[in-house]
């Protein structure tokens, strides 16, 4: 009989057998590969994505949840990376941000809609056999990232829905009767509704927990969240507004991206035209990055596609007298 043990090497095949997706790895998850993965995306914002990603790690283990993985709430001013954080919290931990389930709660205000559109309308009505736009897709697959943006313009029938979710892990489709689990899911509420007074309360402290506590006092007393609705989200997190520096390597990040796009690398921009895309995306929003991506391709998109009609595959843009863009062939 042969010695399997000499038969291959052994120590090679366990570390290959653990980077690849052959075991089940759904109870164990990296903190520092997650972080890794996070950082490389979401900039400026450090703390949240070190403790998002220890916090996920912890209950991701559990061997018994009742509850969803872990409810979070995002604040902060709009285009900080709110929405992008969960999605990529999805692609992470769920392998895409196809999955993800989204929903503007702005279309969510009227109590008898927003309940038939979540768990699915009485059954006997129009609509009652194609279930729930979140309790359905749960039934689906279980394994999901939930979106709730703009929680406050939520009607308050919403948040005694979600008081189930976050509560017992469960919700119950109108439709059907039958019984969607949240407990392998990450639930994730944004708002920017006080922003402004959430900067102001928060405003020089460098404490995580001072600025949770905080944050936690500002929003019961602004009476957005019922005590029990807050006492269910495991974390608040405050967006910080993103600064110049954070900025331009977000602006590098999405030229690179916008490129690729192309089927071309950049390999330099000149300072003074990240300079000009900074001041006029400031001009548009002092605090975050909405109409960067805009920005950009007005900036660059000509003449990357200029350089793609010529088959080049690698360029730098430079810059003239003018201010104007100079795309070079490298
Ligand atoms: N901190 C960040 N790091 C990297 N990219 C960011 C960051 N913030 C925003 N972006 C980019 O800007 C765009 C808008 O960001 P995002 O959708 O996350 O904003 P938001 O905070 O959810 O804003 P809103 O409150 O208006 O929904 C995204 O395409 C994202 O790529
Ligand atoms: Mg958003």
């Amino acid at each position: 009989m042969a010695d399997i043990n000499k038969m291959t090497d052994w120590d090679k095949l366990k570390r290959m057998i653990e980077d690849s997706s052959l075991d089940d790895k759904s109870q164990d998850v990296s903190e520092s590969k997650m972080l890794a993965f996070l950082a490389a995306r979401i900039k400026g914002q450090d703390e949240i994505l070190k403790d998002v990603a220890k916090l996920v790690r912890l209950s991701w283990r559990k061997k018994e949840r009742n509850r969803p993985v872990c409810s979070l709430l995002l604040m902060g001013p709009t285009g900080t990376g709110k929405t992008e954080l969960a999605k990529c919290l999805a692609e992470y931990l769920f392998g895409s941000d196809r999955d993800m389930l989204r929903f503007d709660c702005s279309e969510l205000s009227n109590p008898d809609m927003a309940k038939s559109r979540l768990t699915g309308s009485s059954s006997g009505f129009v609509g009652s056999e194609s279930g729930g736009q979140l309790t359905r897709p749960m039934m689906a697959n279980p394994k999901r990232l939930v979106l709730f943006d703009e929680i406050e313009k939520a009607h308050p029938l919403v948040f005694d829905l979600l008081l189930q979710v976050l509560g017992d892990g469960r919700l119950t489709e109108q439709s059907s009767g039958k019984v969607a689990d949240f407990t392998q899911a990450i639930v994730v509420l944004t708002s920017n509704a006080i922003a402004d007074e959430a900067a102001k309360a928060t405003h020089g402290m460098k404490d995580y927990h001072e600025i949770l506590n905080a944050l936690k006092t500002l929003l019961s007393e602004s009476k957005m969240f019922r005590p029990e609705i807050l006492g269910r989200i495991d974390k608040v997190y405050q967006f910080k507004p993103l600064q110049g520096m954070v900025v331009a390597e977000i602006a590098t990040l999405k030229i690179a991206r916008l490129a690729r796009d192309y089927g071309l690398d950049v390999e330099f921009v000149a300072p003074e035209l990240l300079v000009q895309a900074l001041e006029a995306n400031h001009k548009v929003s002092k605090f975050g990055i909405r109409e960067l991506e805009r920005i950009l391709f007005d900036l660059f998109a000509p003449s990357l596609a200029e350089m793609r009609d010529k088959r080049v595959k690698a360029v730098s843009f430079d810059v003239d007298d003018e201010g104007k863009v100079v795309c070079k062939a490298k």
